[in-house]
């Protein structure tokens, strides 16, 4: 290819075109495909260390037990070693992702100072920001006496030169977007520059054996060469999620080579950085006030992890045309099916409604057992009673209006009486005993519970 020719990198699959298109034919993403120039869709030749002769196979069982995997690195912070997985694996590579302004560099500078202060050598590579104001964060969190070892640089080819010298145990590069390398000729936020970027800094931590973690901004949209082309690189990709006016972060697993993914760590954002929450279903239920219509709480399981939250719901009437749906922290489109069902199975129709619909606290809750706290929640609100106080509910809802059952029902039992609640609106196939005297309510179909909200 001509030198300077423009290509076309899709940002979501990192696939090559040579024509523009509204739609990239190797993923299917629209609007993905940018404009780049130059021969940046080979990687660059000074990445990696291939010498002739250097290649070996190893036996995958190791008779002497030499090679045994290195512990994991604990970064003593709870929420952060449950979701790596039970500490950071060396010569991984691990991409915490998030919007900006959500509290990256935050988190990444408050475990720096944990690593370091368990023993290990920590770098910390900044593209973002001077070394003074790293500084200034470092005082603000208190943490301006751990000795981690600071570098604002953009330039990759002399941070891969530091890091090779100093050889730390962790090295944080923050942001991959900022990182440039001087053998690929596109912008630095490009695709070619992040892929390539994060390739070099992923070989240098399988060669080294170092654990990388590389911090990438999403925006919306998810422009600006989102990370998704990194997230095939990295062995781990963390999401660093959260409602701004919400001092709640959830750090969520989305892929984990070394661990379970869907683990999740609490934290809340405070004056002096990030707090780590013990206990969050104490958390996002502390904002419940007096028993209202359309409030019911979730009996939910995040990873491993049981957490309970309320969800809210508003029917209100519409004027006629298109009616209102609002959701925030839940799927729109599984709202859609859950109004679909109680009106086609159940006889409650709420179509000509404005409807909005908010899970509490500003967690993002995914799981299809939430179905019946939604449709607890919406049945609520249409009929103005309240739900009982002492009550949570779990269970999928099919497409006929069953009530399918839900994995862990026993932790969610569990923790649902360890608040305090005493009923729980569950799938026919929960048992009761094992639990910790909950009374569970068996719900095989929708109905059933509509006409028990509904008082028919
Ligand atoms: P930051 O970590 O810079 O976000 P990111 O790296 O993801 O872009 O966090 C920025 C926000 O966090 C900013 O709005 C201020 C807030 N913040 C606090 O509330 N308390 C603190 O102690 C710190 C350092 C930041
Ligand atoms: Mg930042």
């Amino acid at each position: 290819m001509a030198k300077n020719a423009p290509i076309f990198v899709c940002a979501e699959c990192g696939a090559i075109h040579a024509r523009w298109s509204g739609r990239c034919d190797s993923c299917g993403a629209w609007n993905s495909v940018q404009e780049e120039t130059g021969v940046a869709a080979s990687l660059p030749k000074s990445v990696g260390v291939a010498r002739a002769g250097k290649t070996r196979a190893a036996a995958l069982v190791s008779l002497e037990g030499e090679e045994a995997a290195p512990p994991r690195l604990s970064a003593a912070v709870e929420e952060l070693d449950r979701v790596l997985g039970g500490g950071l694996v060396p010569a991984s590579a691990v991409l915490v992702g998030g919007d900006p302004g959500i509290g990256k560099s935050t988190l990444l500078l408050q475990a720096a100072a944990a690593f370091a202060r368990q023993g290990a050598k920590c770098v910390y590579v900044s593209g973002e920001e001077a070394t003074a104001q790293i500084r200034m964060r470092a005082a603000r969190l208190g943490l301006e006496k751990a000795p981690v070892a600071l570098s604002a640089e953009t330039d990759l080819n002399s941070i891969l030169a530091m890091l090779e010298a100093e050889k730390p145990q962790v090295a944080i590069v923050d942001s991959i977007q900022t990182m440039w390398l001087d053998s690929v000729e596109s912008a630095p936020g490009s695709v070619s520059q992040v892929r390539a970027a994060s390739h070099a800094l992923t070989a240098f931590a399988k060669r080294r054996g170092s654990a990388v973690i590389l911090v990438g901004h999403v925006t919306k949209e998810g422009q600006i060469a989102g990370p998704r082309v990194v997230e095939h690189m990295v062995d781990t990709v963390l999401y660093f999620e959260g409602e701004r006016g919400h001092p709640f972060r959830i750090l969520r697993a989305v892929k984990n080579r070394f661990g379970p993914a869907d683990e999740i760590g609490v934290f809340e954002m405070t004056g002096k950085g990030l707090a780590q929450v013990g206990n969050p279903s104490a958390l996002f239920l502390s904002e419940r006030g007096r028993e209202v219509p359309g409030a019911a709480v979730f009996a939910g399981v995040e990873g491993t992890r049981p957490v309970l939250v309320e969800i809210q719901a508003l029917v209100a009437p519409s004027p006629p045309g298109s009616p209102r749906r609002a959701v925030v922290g839940w799927d729109s489109s599984r709202l859609a099916m859950i109004l679909a069902v109680l009106e086609a199975r159940c006889g409650v129709a709420l179509s000509g409604n404005d409807i909005y619909l908010n899970v509490a606290g500003g967690l993002r809750v995914t799981e299809p057992a939430a179905d019946l706290a939604v449709a607890a929640a919406l049945l609520s609100a249409a009929g103005g009673e309240p739900l009982p106080a002492e009550a949570v509910y779990f269970g999928e809802i099919s497409l006929s209006g069953a009530v399918r059952p839900a994995p862990q029902s026993d932790t969610r039992l569990r923790e649902a009486a360890r608040l305090g609640f005493n009923v729980a609106f569950a799938p026919s196939q929960v048992k009761p005993g094992a639990n910790s005297g909950m009374t569970v309510r068996r719900i095989e179909h929708l109905s059933t519970l509509a006409g028990e909200v509904l008082g028919e």
